[in-house]
């Protein structure tokens, strides 16, 4: 046994010399102190030692066994800080070679102008307020004065999901939202997609944007709706925009107005931009019907209100100098790389 057991001490120094890799590693572990391994094989010979014998053998097998264990830790150290050597060679960094330059996106333009939008207004003391896309009937049209087969509906081509369900034509259906919701003193702004069964052309698309306006309170007056109009104005086209009131009908407004600005481009002389009008048109107005807010909950008796609602592709084109609105939706990185 003595032999056998200096044999596999002599053998293992041997073979562990050999081994340069983790398979080859654990493959000598097994063959030596696997349970059919060598190691094995000799304890099961101890039965047969006599029994004054038997604490040398055993105290030699331990430090057979011992050295054994330690050749294959440390042997498993070395392969593995070699390992990592090779990995941290191959992975070297040259920090003398040129950079790359990561491509840097930047917000789209009819996002841009929503932004400056918003700022305009959360500057005026106005929350941003939000509603579905995929609204009800009552909100888009019912609730806002325009009661099934108003000839009204007519002028926005809707897309229907069912009778009572569609794809909203207005941000005008927020207004109904919030003010079921809150009571006066109401301000708000909210800026969102709208949809009509319109084709695309110049200035037609089958989704746009408008931003909506609501202010609700106590003696709220046209001449506020003005004010805030001009301010939004001057902030948006230049200081020296002047804007126009011209009436219009709106079935959820009573009195109703178109209003215009002052050409950006020519200053109201007359030009291409404003089709010699020397005036441009961005947003409908008026103030909120009392039906719309009795029907809401808030009487009209005690509270009065105004909104409005913006064309924000129209403005964009205005700020940006687009002619064609379809060149927002298109998605060509050339001309969207230039905002
Ligand atoms: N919703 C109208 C449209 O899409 C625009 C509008 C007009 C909104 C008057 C208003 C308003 O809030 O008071 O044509």
């Amino acid at each position: 046994m003595k032999e056998q057991l200096k044999k596999i001490s002599e053998d293992f120094a041997v073979q562990i010399a050999e081994v340069n890799d983790l398979t080859a590693l654990d493959a000598l572990r097994v063959a030596f102190l696997g349970k059919k391994g060598m190691m094995t094989a000799v304890m099961k010979g101890m039965g047969q030692v006599s029994p004054e014998e038997r604490p040398v053998m055993g105290q030699m097998a331990n430090e057979v066994r011992g050295k054994i264990e330690a050749g294959l830790t440390s042997k498993l150290e070395e392969l593995k800080k070699a390992e990592m050597e090779a990995k941290l060679k191959a992975d070297t960094l040259d920090v003398t070679m040129p950079g790359k330059v990561p491509v840097k996106g930047s917000f789209h333009p009819l996002q841009q102008v929503i932004e400056e939008m918003e700022n305009v207004f959360i500057g005026m003391g106005y929350e941003i307020a939000d509603g579905p896309e995929v609204e009800y009937d009552y909100y888009n049209f019912e609730a806002l004065n325009l009661p099934e087969g108003h000839p009204a509906r007519d002028t926005q081509d809707t897309f229907y999901i069912s009778d009572k369900v569609l794809l909203r034509t207005q941000t005008s259906c927020v207004q109904i939202r919030v003010m079921e919701n809150k009571k006066p003193p109401i301000k708000i702004i909210c800026p969102g997609k709208v949809y009509r069964s319109d084709n695309m052309d110049a200035t037609h698309s089958p989704i746009f944007h408008q931003l909506e306006g609501l202010v609700v309170d106590k003696g709220v007056t046209m001449g506020d709706l003005k004010g805030t109009l001009e301010v939004y104005a001057k902030a948006m086209f230049g200081p020296e925009t002047k804007i126009r009131l011209r009436p219009h009908h709106f079935p959820f407004t009573e009195p109703s107005a178109e209003v215009d600005v002052s050409c950006w481009n020519c200053g109201g002389e007359g030009c291409r931009v404003c089709k010699g009008e020397g005036w441009v048109e961005v947003l409908g107005c008026g103030m909120v019907h009392p039906d719309v807010l009795s029907r809401c909950g808030i009487d009209p008796k005690e509270y009065s209100g105004f909104a409005f609602g913006i064309g924000i592709e129209r403005t964009a084109m205005a700020r940006f100098g687009v002619t064609d609105l379809r060149q927002f939706f298109e998605n060509d990185k050339r001309f969207l790389d230039q905002f």
